[in-house]
């Protein structure tokens, strides 16, 4: 089966995808019987359309040498369109948004209007949105995923939205931001804070503006996105979170003293979600090194189960964004 992709956002994690999709396109094929035709590109300098397939390889070229994905050579492939035009007037199948966009829901909800499946690694718009735009997939039959929203690629959604269907959650903590692990991790070995952060940035892990990472706000993201599937909607305003910036040397040293060491934990229980440096025992599944993410769920039946893999990286975040490409291509072909 043809699958038609528009991908929105072509920044690293759009790329990454892209990548993925043209590595794993004959074991895709084997397995699923699924060929993904991306039939248009949307970046910041405008869209590039082209109904029976854009060749990746070239996208990526052009794109990585000249920096936008306008510097394409034939201009009638071209078109000047943001992501609502590109949404209502390209015929794609699947919608994914790669964006940092704030205000992506607005076309997220007109995807689904127009019928398109959507598969988000965008944090904001299920952050503040989240129980208007699963309704509106519901109401339309259509899928809305977003597995690499929260963890990357290692499948925490999957688990609590598709698993533990008669458990109920009675707790989630969980690190989540892996900027921080990893600045708090390189202070334990005598990096300082600005060096570490420097490193975090070159591997493509802290955010394009890395103050949502140290203050705490992508991982809050994160958590109000665990807690509207675990629990019931909220919003990111409704979350009380701080971040690393008074973790000094002092502090990570005394902890190891003790055999524990500082981490961003966020906490999410029925109606709260806290985000906060806490000392946690070295042993604990919470002591996640380098760019790990971890999450401890408890529930009424399972007690303490815990899920941890790589919570940040081009390859690992493409992990999830393809996952729903394919898991929404079966379901619409199903
Ligand atoms: N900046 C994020 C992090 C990337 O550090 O976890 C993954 O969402």
């Amino acid at each position: 089966m043809d699958v038609k992709v528009s991908i929105f956002g072509f920044g690293n994690v759009g790329r990454a995808t892209a990548r993925v999709l043209l590595k794993k396109a004959g074991f895709i094929q084997r397995r699923y019987g699924l060929e993904f035709k991306v039939v248009s590109i949307t970046d910041r300098s405008g869209t590039l359309w082209m109904p029976e397939g854009i060749d990746l390889r070239e996208a990526l070229t052009v794109k990585e040498s000249l920096g936008r994905i306008s510097a394409w050579t034939n201009d009638y492939e071209l078109y000047d369109m943001g992501p609502k035009e590109a949404v209502r007037d390209v015929g794609a199948d699947i919608v994914v948004d790669v964006t940092n966009e704030v205000n992506a829901h607005e076309w997220h909800l007109l995807a689904l209007r127009e019928g398109k499946a959507v598969v988000t690694s965008n944090k904001p718009p299920l952050a503040f949105h989240y129980g208007k735009l699963t309704k509106e997939a519901e109401r339309r039959g259509l899928p809305y995923l977003f597995e690499a929203t929260v963890m990357a690629g290692t499948p925490i959604i999957t688990l609590l939205r598709d698993g533990l269907l008669g458990d109920s959650v009675e707790r989630i903590e969980a690190v989540l931001n892996a900027t921080t692990t990893f600045i708090l991790s390189e202070m334990e070995r005598g990096a300082t804070f600005e060096a570490a952060l420097k490193r975090a940035q070159k591997l493509g892990i802290a955010e394009r503006d890395p103050r949502g990472d140290i203050l705490g706000i992508d991982a809050g993201y994160k958590a109000t996105i665990l807690h509207c599937i675990a629990f019931e909607p909220m919003t990111f305003d409704n979350a009380e979170v701080s971040g690393i910036v008074e973790v000094t040397e002092g502090k990570i040293k005394r902890a190891g003293k003790s055999g524990k060491t500082v981490r961003l934990v966020a906490t999410v229980e029925k109606g709260t979600v806290t985000v906060e440096p806490r000392e946690v025992p070295l042993g604990s599944p919470l002591a996640v090194e380098s760019h790990e993410n971890a999450a401890v769920i408890k529930t009424d039946l399972l007690g303490e189960l815990v899920i941890k893999g790589a919570g940040a990286g081009l390859k690992e975040t493409a992990s999830g964004v393809v996952s729903d490409v394919v898991k929404a291509s079966l379901s619409l072909s199903g």
